[in-house]
């Protein structure tokens, strides 16, 4: 059966891949691709639709963003959204403006549901708006399907060509009916079947990569953390052992995970597996190291001098799997932003490992699409919703100087942490939730003696791209609870806090 595809042509706007990950919710299969994709590219890849994205240039600026016109003759349906609903008609011959007024943020517009873009959708209803210029003309054929108090031309169709625009963004949650319009333009324009599902994500992939790799050899840092393990996971389906995973040990994972991961990896799937328990090595060269980027900077290159000691009894190698998802790509491609901290990934790209090429499996997936993705591939639920987890692991969240004796009282008292909020039923409602032992140490009584013990601090936020959160708001009873049981239960421990900063101006981790 053909594969039936939708394509996302990308005019620079920030929302591309919200637009991918809308559609793949409504089952229809798609793929984001430069806007100046060559025409012949895509007819070959004969997509079901098409849809233009924002962007944020003005359609008549010289170096703006465009792309073949010939593609509205292809009998594709196509969908332009903002910019793309103005770049269509600027090459039809309609006419875009500067608007009076700059729409932005929530915007009431009047819909003709009689128009199958709208179909089912409310007749006055809450979009999306984020333009400075509108249409000011329609191109010929082309009709007003809804419009706004201050913009005359919030959509327009020709249901002859195929052709539909709309000025907002319904890909955003702040449309709160753009799903329907998405899924109108899919099943009722472009008469998707609306078949697709994770799993043929992952069977498509795992047979993408069982052709592109032969009977080559591959090689994955394996961190433990959910991306690395979906991805070497979907690689070991494709090709079995000839994926060598090393899994380095920096003794700074929580409690008992380096045991899990090798469990999981030595006995479900079939890989070699290589663990490195270099916990010693790390340990000596974090001796005595307070200042958190030195920390940092230490077990990032400790990695990668570790990983590539192992990589050179493998030999040469022709792949390197690395599990960077689509928000990855969004990070590391804000270029001007102030580097608020060095963010070193274990299993981040080691300088001179012996690989041809890197394979990327999960490059457009969202996290909570490569969960879907790692239960499709049998991977173990403690597994696939492990919480985020900083590369450096533990040793950012021991303030100051590293010991292993540290590394034990917080592995135990982030353990009992991690337990109850499991007990309690929101371990998949908080962000991200761990303990941190603060280098502060106080005085305490227990059991008639006095105490000078540690400090630990609770932390849990929500958030939802971990760029900004809020602290959670967690029960008193539970919050009591763990505080006595880590008091109870780890020596050395005496008091418990809980921050309550948001980020900013605090962040996630305390280092
Ligand atoms: P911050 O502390 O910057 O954390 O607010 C934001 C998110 O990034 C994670 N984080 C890291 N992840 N290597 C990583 O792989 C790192 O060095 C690192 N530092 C922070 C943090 O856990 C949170 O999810």
């Amino acid at each position: 059966m053909e594969k039936e595809m939708v394509i996302v042509l990308d005019f620079g706007g920030q929302y591309n891949q919200l637009i991918a990950r809308r559609v793949r919710e409504c089952n229809v299969y798609c793929e984001v691709m430069p806007c100046n994709t060559p025409l012949e590219k895509v007819k070959e890849l004969n997509p079901k639709g098409i849809i233009f994205t924002g962007g944020p240039a003005n359609v008549y600026a010289e170096a703006a963003p465009s792309c073949d016109k010939e593609i509205f003759c292809l009998g594709i349906p196509v969908l332009g959204i903002c910019y793309g609903a103005q770049l269509m008609m600027q090459l039809l011959g309609g006419k875009v403006g500067q608007a009076p007024v700059r729409e932005y943020g929530r915007t009431e517009i009047m819909v003709d549901s009689s128009a199958q873009l709208f179909k089912e959708v409310s007749d006055k209803t809450i979009c999306w708006m984020s333009h400075t210029n509108y249409i000011v003309e329609l191109a010929e054929g082309f009709e007003v399907i809804a419009h706004s108090d201050s913009c005359p031309i919030a959509a327009l169709q020709n249901v002859d060509r195929n052709l539909y625009a709309v000025q907002f963004h319904p890909e955003v949650v702040h449309t709160p009916e753009g799903s329907k319009m998405l899924n109108n333009f899919l099943l009722e324009i472009c008469n998707c079947s609306a078949s697709w599902r994770m799993d043929s994500f992952v069977e498509t992939s795992v047979a993408g990569l069982r052709e592109k790799i032969g009977d080559k050899k591959v090689l994955c840092a394996l961190s433990g953390g959910v991306d690395s393990s979906v991805a070497a996971v979907m690689i070991s389906k494709a090709v079995g052992k000839q994926l060598t995973c090393i899994f380095v040990d920096h003794g700074l994972l929580r409690k008992n995970e380096g045991d899990e991961v090798e469990q999981i990896f030595t006995t479900q799937f079939d890989v070699n597996f290589i663990r490195v328990n270099a916990q010693q090595r790390f340990y000596d060269k974090l001796a005595g190291v307070s200042d958190p980027e030195t920390k940092r900077k230490i077990i990032g290159e400790e990695f990668i001098r570790v990983f590539e000691e192992e990589a050179k009894r493998i030999g040469t190698v022709d792949y390197l799997v690395q599990g960077t998802i689509y928000p990855d790509i969004i990070e590391s491609g804000l270029g001007d932003s102030a580097v608020i901290k060095s963010h070193h990934n274990v299993g981040g790209l080691p300088d001179y490992v012996d690989f041809k090429e890197i394979i990327e499996p999960l490059r457009l997936l969202f996290k909570d699409e490569v969960r879907k993705a790692g239960l499709e591939l049998g991977i173990p639920k403690k597994l696939v919703f492990r919480q985020p987890f900083p590369g450096p692991g533990l040793a950012i969240r021991i303030i100051g100087d590293i010991t292993p004796e540290k590394v034990a009282i917080l592995q135990d008292a982030d353990y009992i942490y991690r337990e109850e909020i499991a007990n309690a039923g929101l371990d998949r409602e908080i962000g991200q939730y761990f303990a941190v032992l603060t280098n502060l140490k106080s005085v305490g009584v227990m059991g008639d003696e006095r105490t000078y013990d540690y400090t630990v601090a609770l932390r849990a936020v929500t958030t939802s791209d971990f760029m900004t959160a809020e602290f959670a708001e967690l029960p008193w009873d539970l919050l009591g609870r763990i505080s006595n049981r880590i008091v109870n239960e780890v020596k050395h421990v005496n008091r418990i806090c809980y921050d309550i900063t948001g980020k900013p101006p605090a962040t996630i981790e305390f280092e």
